[in-house]
């Protein structure tokens, strides 16, 4: 009985893994546009992607990224201006990137952009640090893949949307968690209405990854800006104590838990835009696949206790 039960799971497994395997044919004149090519993860898959033929059309932010992306590159990359958080911006490149793909449509977008900062207490946060989060990574990333789905549909292409395991156990207060939630739930349900066309939805939950996301010097000055616009009673219930604890925990996070292979989390995105059967989800990195979510099935109460032991007391707890 035992023996007959795990042949047929060593049988499914095998199945599965060469489904898996099953790469979509020439990619050569396929287009993918990728947001937040700036730096980062955004920046090595567009190089990737161009070294393996894609047509790559690499958006950035700023024009130091868009020179950046222009060196080094084939002549098959081309890099553009977008500010995903403005209509204008994203109706400019649609506009380009239609003249560029003509009637192939486009094979790929992968909603990479994004930004982490205000991380913190969910007492420290004012809406407008909300807004400004989820603007970029929830709803500039909606409005990119809305404003892009008629192209994608156009070459039954694929869409991969870059959440974070973040989005299954909120770790810390601000906008990053929640919108990732978002971005979850955005791609889930997009997901299921877009099989019909013949078009792939993936999500990529990276773990903590060294980027200029998780730039420690950049969260530890955020951290003091949201630690001295507090009022005089809040900073008294907290306590200065609990503050230089609370930053020497996020900078003992990023050191212990960052990793600096960012190859981990752009094969994820190269197999969902290049596998003849995209997977649903991809979780990146060692932190993600033996911690965080693991940490995310465990009963709350269980969670909790765990991530509140890693963090400080505030002077006026009561417990
Ligand atoms: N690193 C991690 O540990 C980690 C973990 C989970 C998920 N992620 C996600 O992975 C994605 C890529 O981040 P990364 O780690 O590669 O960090 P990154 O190097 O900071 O990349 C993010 C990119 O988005 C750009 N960007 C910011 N605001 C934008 C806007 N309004 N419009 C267009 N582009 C904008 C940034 O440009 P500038 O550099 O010019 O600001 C930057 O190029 C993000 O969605 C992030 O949330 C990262």
């Amino acid at each position: 009985m035992w023996l007959y039960l795990l042949s047929v799971v060593l049988l499914l497994a095998f199945g599965w893994l060469i489904r898996d395997r099953q790469k979509i044919g020439d990619v050569k004149d396929k287009y993918v546009l990728i947001t937040g090519c700036d730096s980062g993860f955004g920046s090595l898959l567009a190089k990737r992607l161009d070294h393996q033929g894609f047509c790559v059309l690499a958006s950035c932010l700023t024009q130091k990224g868009v020179d950046s992306m222009h060196r080094g590159n084939s002549s098959r990359l081309k890099a553009v201006l977008l500010d995903v958080t403005d209509r204008v911006s994203i109706q400019k490149t649609a506009d380009w990137v239609q003249a560029q793909v003509g009637e192939k449509g486009l094979w790929g977008l992968v909603n990479n952009a994004g930004r982490a900062v205000p991380i913190g207490p969910t007492e420290w946060m004012k809406m407008e640090d909300y807004h400004a989060v989820l603007g970029v990574n929830l709803l500039g990333l909606m409005e990119v893949t809305l404003t892009f789905l008629p192209l994608v549909k156009k070459a039954r292409g694929r869409i991969v949307n870059v959440a974070s395991v973040m989005a299954r156990i909120s770790f810390a207060g601000g906008g990053y968690c929640l919108s990732k939630c978002g971005v979850e739930s955005f791609s889930d349900s997009l997901r299921r209405d877009m099989q019909n066309f013949g078009v792939q939805v993936s999500i990529i939950e990276p773990g903590f990854f060294r980027t200029a996301v998780t730039n420690l010097e950049c969260i530890e000055k955020d951290l003091h800006r949201l630690w001295d616009r507090l009022s005089p009673e809040v900073r008294e219930s907290y306590g200065q104590k609990y503050f230089e604890k609370y930053v020497q925990v996020q900078r003992f996070s990023m050191n212990v838990l960052c990793d600096s292979d960012l190859s981990k989390v752009t094969d994820c995105m190269e197999h969902a835009l290049t596998a003849r059967h995209a997977r649903t989800r991809y979780a990146a990195g060692w932190d993600a696949k033996l911690f965080w979510i693991p940490l995310s099935y465990m009963p709350t109460i269980l969670a909790d206790f765990l991530l509140s032991a890693l963090l400080p007391k505030p002077s006026q707890s009561v417990r």
